[in-house]
């Protein structure tokens, strides 16, 4: 067999990427090194993923130590690492509960997800639009798409799905005049990535807060790019003076999503356990039915190399 992987790659995987042609097998720190031995400076990080750069010991350990113990169960079941990394993110953050999923993609989904639900129980139906900015991103599956405002991403895939309107970041009062009767959330990248590093006037992230509260509508702060220490802060939104009421995270913690949630829109799904639905958790809050459905439930190689990974960002 040929050692040109790029032409066996070509032949095999899907062109969805314009990758570089670079075949990278190893990688410590911020150092990668490709199949001929050459060594680069990485200063990707995997688009934003290894916060603590390549082989960190702990991650390591942690990752070989749950292979020999246990490696999938269903959501159906608890896992240590799944209370274990809830309660670090949880102490770490604004948050008191945690919803778990494979990917920022999905932890959007189910930010979305969770916002039409408590909206709908709440205030009836009819109020499930998401306001989110032009220029965001906020994943590839199609909910997240969706919700992008970037028009290159959705080119191809229409039609994409009904309940998103777009203003421009950093415009109180095109997001003021864009609610309505028929929305129920804010979504906002705290500082733009994808879009091209836009970060917002100090009072912006502030204003939009006290406008929701006004409009009693749900604030989510996308920081799948942001969180995890990549600002400076652990989280960008601590730089504004500012809590959202729901916020999502990936990348850092080994590519697993996790959205975070406070009180005031679990406790009022959770009032409803009585109530549980196909597909809905326990005590009533929104978790999907999928076999291999994201987070510690079941991914528990994440978990348990997300552990470490919190801890050593956040220094405690
Ligand atoms: C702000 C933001 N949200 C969501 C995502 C999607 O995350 P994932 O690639 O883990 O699905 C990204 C990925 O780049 C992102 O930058």
């Amino acid at each position: 067999m040929s050692n040109n992987w790029i032409e066996r790659a070509d032949k095999v995987v899907m062109n969805t990427y314009g990758r570089q042609p670079l075949v990278l097998v190893k990688g410590e720190g911020c150092r990668v090194w490709d199949d001929a031995g050459k060594e680069y400076l990485d200063f990707v990080a995997g688009l934003a993923v290894c916060n603590l750069g390549h082989s960190h010991p702990d991650i390591a350990k942690a990752a070989a130590a749950q292979l020999t113990q246990l490696v999938h169960v269903s959501n159906i079941y608890y896992t240590t690492p799944m209370v274990e990394l809830a309660e670090t993110l949880v102490r770490l953050s604004f948050a008191d509960r945690v919803f778990f999923a494979n990917s920022g993609a999905e932890a959007n989904e189910g930010a979305i997800k969770l916002c039409r639900r408590y909206s709908r129980e709440k205030f009836g139906p009819g109020r499930h639009r998401v306001i989110s900015a032009l220029n965001s991103f906020h994943g590839r599956t199609l909910g997240a798409l969706s919700a992008t405002g970037q028009e290159k991403f959705h080119q191809g895939f229409e039609p994409l799905l009904e309940g998103f309107k777009f203003v421009p970041f950093n415009d109180l009062g095109a997001l003021a005049a864009a609610v309505d009767g028929s929305v129920c959330a804010v979504l906002l990248e705290p500082i733009q990535g994808e879009g091209g590093v836009c970060l917002p006037d100090a009072d912006y992230l502030k204003d939009v807060r006290r406008l929701c509260d006004e409009k009693r509508l749900l604030l989510v702060l996308d920081e799948i790019q942001t969180g995890l220490g990549r600002t400076g802060k652990l989280f960008a939104h601590e730089y504004y003076g500012l809590k959202p009421d729901v916020m999502t995270l990936a990348k850092g913690h080994r590519r697993s999503g996790r959205g975070l949630r406070p009180r005031r829109a679990c406790q009022h799904l959770r009032g409803r356990a009585g109530h549980r639905r196909r597909g809905q958790g326990r005590r009533g809050t929104l978790k999907r039915r999928k076999v291999s459905g994201g987070g510690p439930g079941q991914r528990l190689l994440c978990a348990k190399g997300a552990v470490p990974v919190a801890r050593q960002i956040s220094g405690n």
